[in-house]
C-alpha cells in the first residue's frame, strides 16, 4: 500500500487535485493497487481554519507519507500578510523541512497541443527537454535578507555541497536522455555563478560522455523561445530556473500543462507549475492536465512504476488528440469542457488503455 498525502491548498488548487485524485483511484482499481489518500489543510484555507499556513500536523503527515501531492496556495485574500506569513513562505518552509533539494519540470510538447502555444509549430514540435531547478538554496533562502525604509537586500549563496548534488543529479538524469547537459548561470557577473560553474566542471569529469554547455541566462531566455529543441537537461539554480520554467511553460502551450517533482534524499512532493489562479477558481474551468501529468512523475519517482507513467501520458494525448481542451488551452472553435469533463475523458482513455 502507498500513502499519499493530498494538500489540496487554495484557488483551483482544490478542483485540479479533485481531478488528479480520481485518476489515482481508477488506476488503483485498473492495476489492483492499494492507497491511502489523506487530504491535509495548506495555504491559506489553512491560515483561515487554524491561523497558520503549514501546521506542525500537516507537516509531520508529509514527512511519513510516501508521496505528496499539491494543488496550489496563495491569492488575493492573503496578499497583505507580512512576508514571511504569505503562503508562498509556507511553500518555501515545506521544500525545505522535506529537504526537496531537486525540482523536475519537463516540458513536453503535445503534438495535439502544437497550435495552442504563441510559438510557431515548427519550432515547437518535437521539443522534450527538462528544467532541473535547486530548490532549497540560493537567492531564495540566502541570509541576511529583508527590507526597511532605505534599502531592500537578499543574498545569492551556494554552499559546495549543494551545488554538488543537484548537478549530479542532473549528470546522472542526463545519462538517462540524450546525453546533453545545458547548465544555466550568470557567471560574468556573479561570483556565486562562477562558484557554480567551476563545481558544474569538476563534476563533468565523471560523465565524460555527457556533452556539457555552459549557458549565461539571459542568452538561455532566448534560446529557450528561439529554438527549444536544442536543449535535452537544463540545470540551474533556484532563481533562474523558476524564471525559465514560466517561459519553458510557453512551449507546451499553458503553465496549465506542466507539471512538476520535487525530490531529495528520502521525500518528493508532486504539483503543477501554475499558481491558485484565484480568477477562475471554483467554477471548474482549471485545467487539471498539470496535476495529473505530476501524478504521473509521481508513478515514477516514488512508486516506480515507468509504465504507468506512460500510460498516463498516453491518456493525455489520446484526451487531447480527440479535441478536448479547457479554456486555457482553447483556440477559437474549439471545444471547451470544464476540469470534470476533461478528467472523465481522461480516465475513460485510461480505463480503455
Ligand atoms: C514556483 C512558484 C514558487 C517559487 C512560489 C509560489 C514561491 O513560483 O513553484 O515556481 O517561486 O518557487
Ligand atoms: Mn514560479
Amino acid at each position: 500500500m502507498f500513502t499519499i498525502v493530498s494538500l489540496p491548498g487554495d484557488g483551483i488548487g482544490p478542483e485540479v487535485v479533485a481531478g488528479a485524485t480520481r485518476v489515482i483511484q481508477a488506476l488503483a482499481e485498473k492495476h489492483d493497487l492499494e492507497f491511502s489518500i489523506e487530504e491535509h489543510p495548506f495555504g491559506g484555507a489553512s491560515y483561515d481554519a487554524h491561523g497558520e499556513m503549514l501546521t506542525a500536523e500537516t507537516l509531520e503527515a508529509c514527512k511519513e507519507c510516501d508521496a505528496v501531492l499539491l494543488g496550489a496556495v496563495g491569492g488575493p485574500k492573503w496578499e497583505n500578510l507580512p512576508h514571511d506569513k504569505k503562503p508562498e513562505a509556507a511553500l518555501l518552509k515545506l521544500r525545505k523541512e522535506l529537504g526537496l533539494f531537486a525540482n523536475f519540470r519537463p516540458a513536453k510538447v503535445y503534438d495535439a497541443l502544437v497550435d495552442a502555444s504563441s510559438l510557431k509549430p515548427e519550432i515547437l514540435s518535437g521539443t522534450d527537454f527538462t528544467v532541473i531547478r535547486e530548490l532549497t538554496g540560493g537567492i531564495y533562502f540566502g541570509q541576511p535578507r529583508g527590507y526597511d525604509e532605505s534599502k531592500g537586500w537578499n543574498t545569492m549563496v551556494y554552499e559546495r555541497h549543494e551545488v554538488e548534488r543537484i548537478v549530479r543529479l542532473a549528470f546522472d538524469a542526463a545519462m538517462k536522455r540524450k546525453k546533453r547537459l545545458v547548465s544555466i548561470d550568470k557567471a560574468n557577473v556573479l561570483e556565486c555563478s562562477q562558484f557554480w560553474r567551476n563545481i558544474v566542471h569538476e563534476i563533468h569529469k565523471d560523465f565524460p560522455e555527457v556533452e556539457l554547455q555552459d549557458m549565461y541566462v539571459d542568452n538561455a531566455a532566448m534560446q529557450i523561445v528561439r529554438d527549444p529543441k536544442q536543449f535535452d537537461v537544463i540545470v540551474t539554480k533556484n532563481l533562474f530556473g523558476d524564471i525559465l520554467s514560466d517561459i519553458s511553460g510557453m512551449i507546451t502551450g499553458s503553465l496549465g500543462m506542466l507539471p512538476s517533482a520535487s525530490i531529495g534524499t528520502i521525500h518528493a512532493l508532486y504539483e503543477p507549475i501554475h499558481g491558485s489562479a484565484p480568477d477562475i477558481a471554483g467554477q471548474n474551468k482549471a485545467n487539471p492536465i498539470a496535476t495529473i501529468a505530476s501524478v504521473a512523475m509521481m508513478f515514477e519517482h516514488s512508486f516506480c512504476m515507468k509504465n504507468i507513467k506512460e500510460e498516463i501520458y498516453a491518456a493525455i494525448e489520446k484526451t487531447l488528440s480527440e479535441g478536448f481542451r479547457t479554456v486555457d488551452i482553447a483556440n477559437p472553435g474549439d471545444r471547451v469542457v470544464s476540469t470534470t469533463a476533461i478528467t472523465d475523458a481522461i480516465i475513460s482513455n485510461l480505463k480503455a488503455s
